[in-house]
């Protein structure tokens, strides 16, 4: 267990009921390890984000269970009344769009999460800062992020994902806006990151260029999801 990052069990997802009633994820078991990239692939509308959302304690499932590390945070209903806290200190959440906050600057974007978990001004500046060198951005801190690159932006916001030093990041989608080297680039950054700080990454992707960066791919068949190598991606695609 101490290697495992994500695990789900019998995971159901329906939405709506009676005649709106959408079956999504229909008893999915799986878990990801520590230090692993893992890309989730299937066709739109098979799941992926509902799927993300679920694990990210964001999107209720219906029924089943989640742990993330060894904490079991779902059994057919929440464990704890916490879901946000839980979310701020496991979780670091990547996005097609980079969302960061427009009226504060990149530092304050990255800062924002350490210091809503209490983490101290300085002692947040000092991790986004790193991070910032890490990604070579920080000649950009006090910029806005209107003045960035799309590629600029999407680095700030993994930045801003990996400053609350979460043991899990949820990626949805994030090169979608990217040509295909920047797109490289932020791949090679999260496997950089799940390899150097034991981080688990599931990474939404439509974007068969990238799979082999990765280390495995979940896919969803028939409600289900499945784990399958890198070099089966060509049966799924
Ligand atoms: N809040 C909601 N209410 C009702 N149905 C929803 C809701 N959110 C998602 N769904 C349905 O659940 C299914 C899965 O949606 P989801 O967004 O997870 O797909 P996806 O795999 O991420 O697709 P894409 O590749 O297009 O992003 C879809 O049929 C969608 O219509
Ligand atoms: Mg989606």
């Amino acid at each position: 267990m101490e290697n495992v990052a994500i695990k789900v069990e019998n995971l159901v997802k329906h939405f709506g009921q009676g005649d709106s009633l959408v079956r999504v994820i229909e008893g999915a078991d799986f878990q990801v390890n520590k230090g692993e990239l893992v890309a989730l692939v299937a066709p739109s509308g098979a799941g992926k984000t509902t799927l993300l959302m679920m694990i990210g304690c964001v999107e209720e499932p219906t029924g089943g269970a989640i742990w993330l590390g060894e904490e079991k945070v779902y059994d057919n209903k929440w464990l704890t009344k916490e879901q946000r806290k839980i979310r701020r200190e496991k979780i670091g959440f990547i996005f097609q769009a980079h969302y960061l906050i427009p009226f504060l600057n990149v530092i304050e974007n990255v800062t924002l999460i350490p210091q809503t978990n209490g983490v101290l001004e300085k002692e947040a500046k000092k991790i986004a800062m790193e991070l910032l060198e890490y990604f070579a951005i920080a000649d950009k801190a006090k910029a806005m992020s209107s003045q960035l690159s799309g590629g600029q932006n999407q680095r700030v916001a993994i930045a801003r994902a990996l400053a609350n030093k979460p043991q899990i990041i949820l990626a949805d989608e994030p090169t979608a806006a990217l040509d295909s080297k920047r797109s490289v680039d932020v791949v090679k950054m999260l496997k950089k990151i799940a390899t150097e700080q034991d981080v688990a990454v599931i990474m939404v992707t439509h974007d068969e260029a990238m799979l082999p960066l990765c280390d495995r791919i979940l896919t969803i068949e028939e409600k289900k999801v499945v784990s399958k190598e890198v070099s089966e991606e060509t049966a799924i695609l």
